[in-house]
């Protein structure tokens, strides 16, 4: 695996594999790698000639009152996990480099960046877009991949990758979860033990509103009226929203016709935990597999 910080060096080793016709697979993270990373890894590896991974706490897309400095970090043992998973490429820019103190442009998708986790966090799209497309822009990969765990995010990149015309696929890939069911993310260290314990609420609250909507529940104020009860639960929580919303736009949905996103953001202690799910109802999908002939 190659290790590559620095701008230069990256474009010069990008150009050569653009020459010899290789096929480039892109992971972006900011690191602490779980297996969530991984699953992204693996089918990037099965997808494309070249993996290339990037590493970078991008402080644009955190606010003040953030996580910014305390984020983990582990950069000996991500190293060894792209390793393990054959990355050919593990890029890890230094801060410097990628916002020089006249750093002055941002991208925004204006509407789904400032809805669910962008009405909370204002300003945390801005960045991630930002940085997105900096990196699309210096690795020009023909895939991307990410994780719809963080499916807000998912959605918004697919929007710019559209409005903008950028030539790259965007793959999004299943949650990866512990054994209990709580969705692996960098942030449950934060969790005690006692808190990561009662997490698991989140995800539950989830299978038990799929099973609902399955059973043919219509009322988004039902469902979500349920998973409240079932979060408050958890001690020390608060919850920041639950939405059921249109897997596309995520339009708000009051009345449950069509395939819904259940997303749901809490507060355990002081971390702020996000889990989603899809769901529809039987009759939906009886629909829906007809009409695939
Ligand atoms: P990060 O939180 O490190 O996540 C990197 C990628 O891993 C994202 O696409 C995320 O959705 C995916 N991922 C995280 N946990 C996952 C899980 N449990 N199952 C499946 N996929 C998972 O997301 C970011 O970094 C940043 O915002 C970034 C896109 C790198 C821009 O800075």
């Amino acid at each position: 695996m190659n290790t590559i910080t620095n701008i230069k060096l990256l474009n010069e080793k990008i150009s050569e594999l653009k020459k010899n016709g290789l096929s480039i697979g892109f992971v972006p993270t900011m690191g602490y790698l779980h297996d969530g990373h991984i699953s992204l890894i693996d089918r990037a590896r099965e997808e494309n000639d070249i993996v290339i991974v990037s590493i970078f706490v991008n402080p644009t897309q955190f606010g003040p009152n953030e996580d910014l400095t305390s984020y983990p970090k582990n950069l000996k043992n991500d190293s060894a996990m792209c390793i393990k998973h054959k990355v050919d490429i593990l890029f890890i820019p230094n801060n410097d480099e990628i916002y020089p103190d006249d750093f002055s442009t941002y991208v925004d998708v204006v509407g789904l960046s400032s809805i669910l986790c962008g009405s909370s966090r204002p300003g945390h799209f801005r960045g991630v877009t930002t940085i997105v497309l900096k990196l699309f822009n210096l690795v020009s990969p023909q895939n991307a991949y990410f994780g719809l765990k963080d499916y807000q995010q998912f959605v918004i990149i697919k929007k710019m990758v559209r409005d903008l015309n950028l030539n790259v696929n965007i793959i999004g890939c299943p949650i990866v979860r512990e054994s209990d069911g709580i969705a692996m993310s960098s942030r449950n260290v934060y969790l005690s033990e006692d808190q990561r314990k009662q997490a698991t609420y989140i995800y539950q609250s989830l299978r038990e509103a799929k099973r609902k909507i399955k059973r043919g529940e219509r009322s988004s104020a039902k469902i979500i009226d349920d998973i409240t009860k079932r979060l408050e639960m958890i001690e020390d929580s608060k919850i920041d929203y639950i939405k059921i919303c249109d897997p596309y736009f995520l339009e708000e949905v009051e009345e449950i016709t069509e395939e819904v996103r259940i997303l749901i953001a809490c507060f355990v202690g002081n971390a702020r935990l996000i889990d989603n799910i899809s769901a529809k109802s039987k009759w939906i999908k009886a629909i829906i597999d007809q009409t695939k002939g």
